[in-house]
């Protein structure tokens, strides 16, 4: 039996929902990486740095929580690291289809990957990366959503 998962995301920023799945995975796994994905396609707001940055300010005190970031598959990753069990949040059903998909096909890339999904907080299920940006471009109140090294940055970037 495996005790180490791979939390992997692009994680522009870390919000209060990645920590809830967070400390759900290290009481099941002994080990946690949260692994930051260096080539998503996505466009982000923070660099690759900054990312890093505010995930390890924000791990910083729970037990067997380690940040990495990878380039490639996160299949490869996960096998490099010798774990077959990737973590991924399951907010509400709209999550499906695309974890589904992504599910599957790491399993068709490494057949023996599995992904565990956990479920957030019903406080946080709600909660996207996407709709933070928007709140904090348009001056809204950030402090219950994302911690405190991140709403910081939040601020110092979109609020000129
Ligand atoms: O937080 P996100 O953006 O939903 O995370 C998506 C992520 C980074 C986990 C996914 O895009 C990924 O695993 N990227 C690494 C490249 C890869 O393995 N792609 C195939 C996934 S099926």
């Amino acid at each position: 039996m495996t005790t180490l998962a791979i939390y992997p995301g692009s994680f522009d920023p870390l919000t209060y929902g990645h920590l809830d799945v967070i400390s759900r995975a290290v009481r099941i796994y002994s080990r946690v990486i949260v692994a930051l994905a260096e080539n998503s396609n996505k466009t982000s707001l923070f660099s690759f740095e900054e990312r890093v940055l505010m995930l390890r300010e924000a791990t910083d005190g729970i037990n067997g929580v380690e940040v990495d970031a990878f380039k490639g598959l996160v299949t490869d990753f996960a096998q490099k690291k010798g774990t077959n069990v990737l973590i991924r949040g399951l907010r509400m059903t709209s999550d499906f289809e695309y974890e589904f998909q992504m599910a599957l096909t790491n399993r068709r890339m490494a057949e023996s990957v599995e992904t565990v999904f956990l479920m957030p907080s019903e406080k946080y299920s709600f909660l996207s990366s996407t709709l933070i940006k928007e709140i904090a471009r348009l001056g809204g109140d950030l402090s219950s959503f994302v911690p405190p090294c991140v709403e910081k940055r939040l601020l110092e970037r979109l609020q000129k």
